[in-house]
């Protein structure tokens, strides 16, 4: 079983991710960032590990999507929001119609919470409108970005290892 782990990180939350995942793995996996990796020929499963822009996977991920079809993968994200939350499933949703509109099988989907950039925070505050919801902080807001700036935690790349090793018995 030769598994690949194709990641997508711009401030290290999901290359963390990423790397849990391989540990599960071990020995099957090979660990590549997205704009290196090479094609899934060779490999029983592609792990497409991706950080969320705007609602879905970022693009160097959605650009990696292009070079799979009829392959065996999983999914993996971080995010802001709450990984419980109604946003999360929508990104899980979306990554797996991007994937199977190719002809791929999506064998099983991990996500974790991860830290919101600062500086994002700040330039959403100029940039959009003062009554955008991103621009304005409430509690809610508060609470959320306060937790998310936790993860992912010790716990979170737990499960990213024991989901890596479930993989193992799925796709082996
Ligand atoms: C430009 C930008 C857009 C983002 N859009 C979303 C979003 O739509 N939903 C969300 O839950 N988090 C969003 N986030 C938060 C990131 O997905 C989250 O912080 C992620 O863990 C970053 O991963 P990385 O450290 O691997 O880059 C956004 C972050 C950035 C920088």
């Amino acid at each position: 079983m030769k598994a690949l782990v194709v990641y997508s990180s711009l401030t290290g939350n999901t290359k963390a991710v990423a790397e849990a995942v391989a540990a599960g793995l071990g020995e099957a996996a090979t660990l590549a960032p997205a704009a290196e990796a090479p094609g899934p020929e060779g490999f029983d499963i592609v792990v497409c590990c991706f950080w969320v822009d705007k609602g879905r996977a970022d693009k160097a991920s959605r650009e990696y999507y292009g070079r799979l079809s009829s392959a065996r993968t999983a999914i993996c994200y971080t995010l802001g929001a709450y990984p419980d939350s109604e946003h999360a499933d929508m990104v899980d949703a979306r990554a797996r119609e991007d994937l199977e509109r190719n002809g791929n099988t999506v064998l099983g989907s991990f996500r974790s919470q991860g830290k919101v950039d600062p500086n994002l925070l700040e330039l959403m505050k100029e940039k959009l409108p003062p009554d955008h919801p991103h621009a304005k902080m409430t509690r809610e807001r508060r609470e959320l970005l306060d937790e998310a700036s936790l993860h992912p935690d010790a716990g979170d790349l737990k499960r990213a290892r024991d989901f890596g090793s479930g993989l193992l018995a799925l796709a082996g």
